[in-house]
């Protein structure tokens, strides 16, 4: 790793994660902002991920968390009457690593009190605004777009779309339902829908380009995917004898198709498949039309996420961001009634289809908070032992509060033009988390185990 390090690409990668570092600290700081430093060796508090632990030698048989992010703790700080909040921040989280994930990653974490959404916005806007320009010398126009979660599952079939590009996903579920295609109508009785994306002037894509998209959007699930071309005629595709001549109209219509245009469809029960599918075949082509500009910078907010989700696996509803979150003031009467309908206070900011940072208006009643941890299926008791703390200082009066957190490491990869995280990380760990510079995780003494009473027995038997 260090030899990599010289390279002169390398150097200039810490250098200018170094000068983003520096700019944050003296953008908040000017702002009167304090940064305040929150314990690595903490307790588990909930982001989704595993967390990493770390044995207490002199209190047998408990364990501290490394913090996945200081979260409750920053909210305290609200209720400790320091208003404006940020932190430089190491988090740690066990889970499956990617090009853009690291088990353990630098946020610009980011609380206040007496806030909307928008002042957040705001804050963060001038930040990067100053980002870009200082480090890359660009100007960005802010205020950035912003989108509804809705809308953008709809448009692009994902919660971070790139927007340097168009291909829009249609639902062609009315155009298509009168045709004689099965594949489509059984879906469509059974209350599923048929999306499809028009690449433009790709009539000209071969079998075997189809062939590969059709694998590539098993990836995610869809069972496979229609294509048509549009010739000087009207459609050419082995379906197109199962739509007659008024559904053929429909559907160019609704694809606003033009000819040497290629319509790519995907069509499942489920409707999050069928955006989830498409949303990254649309990448897909992008990628391999080259329609985004890589010296385009395109920020987008996305707001109103849903507040919870239900969890197929763990058969209970979870929090979409995490469980401090506000619903919004209209959907509180949602709560009881219809949860999966009501939208949060969140959002997410998003660069050129990168999730680059979140964050939401917090709760700050006990009351809400209680009914939210039910909601949840999380029982007083276990609320009590994970996040007592919190509650108890909620009874103190704690004032409305929000914040964000945004990844460092992938801001700092988007101002060197890199994809992989890794590029600005000097010492980052592999796709299986080790560092193989450190040789770390490795074995230690027996001795050192005993001390933190520590027994493999279970390694030892696999
Ligand atoms: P969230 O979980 O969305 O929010 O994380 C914020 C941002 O941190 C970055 N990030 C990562 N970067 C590299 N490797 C990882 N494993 C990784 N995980 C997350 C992403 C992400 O957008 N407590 C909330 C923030 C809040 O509500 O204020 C939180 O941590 O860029």
């Amino acid at each position: 790793r260090y030899l990599d390090l010289r390279k002169p690409q390398m150097q200039h990668n810490i250098l200018i994660r170094h000068k983003a570092v520096k700019l944050v600290r003296d953008y908040f700081d000017a702002l009167g902002f304090l940064e305040i430093e929150t314990p690595m060796l903490g307790k588990s508090t909930p982001e989704g991920a595993r967390d990493y632990l770390v044995p207490s030698r002199v209190n047998p048989g408990k364990f501290y968390a490394l913090p996945q992010s200081p979260q409750i703790l920053k909210q305290i700080c609200m209720i400790a009457g320091f208003d404006k909040y940020f932190q430089v921040v190491k988090c740690f989280r066990d889970e499956d690593l990617r090009t853009d994930r690291q088990p353990e990653f630098t946020q610009i974490d980011v609380e206040m009190s007496f806030i909307e959404q928008e002042d957040i916005f705001a804050v963060i806007e001038g930040l990067m605004k100053e980002m870009w320009k200082k480090i890359l010398n660009k100007d960005i126009k802010t205020p950035f777009k912003k989108l509804i979660y809705q809308e953008a599952m709809d448009k692009y079939g994902s919660d971070k779309p790139d927007l340097r590009f168009g291909l829009e996903l249609v639902d062609v579920t009315d155009a298509v339902k009168k045709s004689s295609f099965e594949v489509f109508t059984k879906i469509i009785k059974e209350k599923g829908k048929v999306k499809c994306i028009n690449a433009k002037k790709c009539a000209n894509f071969s079998r075997n380009d189809l062939d590969e998209l059709i694998e590539f959007v098993k990836i995610y699930d869809a069972k496979g995917m229609a294509w048509m071309k549009v010739a000087e005629k009207g459609l050419e595709s082995n379906i197109v004898k199962y739509f007659d001549e008024k559904v053929q109209k429909e559907l160019i219509k609704a694809a606003d198709a033009k000819k040497d245009d290629l319509l790519l469809f995907v069509a499942d029960h489920k409707h999050h498949i069928v955006d989830i599918a498409l949303g990254h075949l649309r990448n897909e082509l992008a990628r391999r039309l080259k329609l985004a500009d890589d010296k385009e910078h395109n920020f987008v907010w996305i707001t109103d996420f849903p507040l919870v989700e239900f969890d197929e696996d763990e058969q209970r509803h979870v929090a979409v961001h995490h469980p401090f979150t506000s619903p919004k003031d209209e959907d509180i009467k949602l709560l009881d009634s219809d949860v999966e309908k009501v939208r949060a206070k969140a959002y997410d900011i998003t660069l050129n289809g990168i999730e680059i940072g979140g964050g939401s208006i917090r709760i700050y009643k006990p009351e809400l908070q209680k009914k939210m941890f039910k909601i949840l299926g999380i029982s007083d008791k276990e609320a009590e032992k994970k996040f007592g703390f919190l509650i108890n200082a909620f009874k103190y009066g704690a004032p409305p509060h929000g914040g964000i957190a945004l990844g460092m490491d992938r801001i700092a990869a988007m101002l060197t033009g890199n994809t992989s995280i890794r590029e600005v990380i000097a010492f980052p760990k592999t796709k299986n988390a080790e560092d193989l510079m450190m040789e770390t995780p490795s074995e230690v003494d027996e001795k050192q185990l005993k001390e933190i009473n520590i027994k493999l027995d279970l390694v030892k038997k696999k």
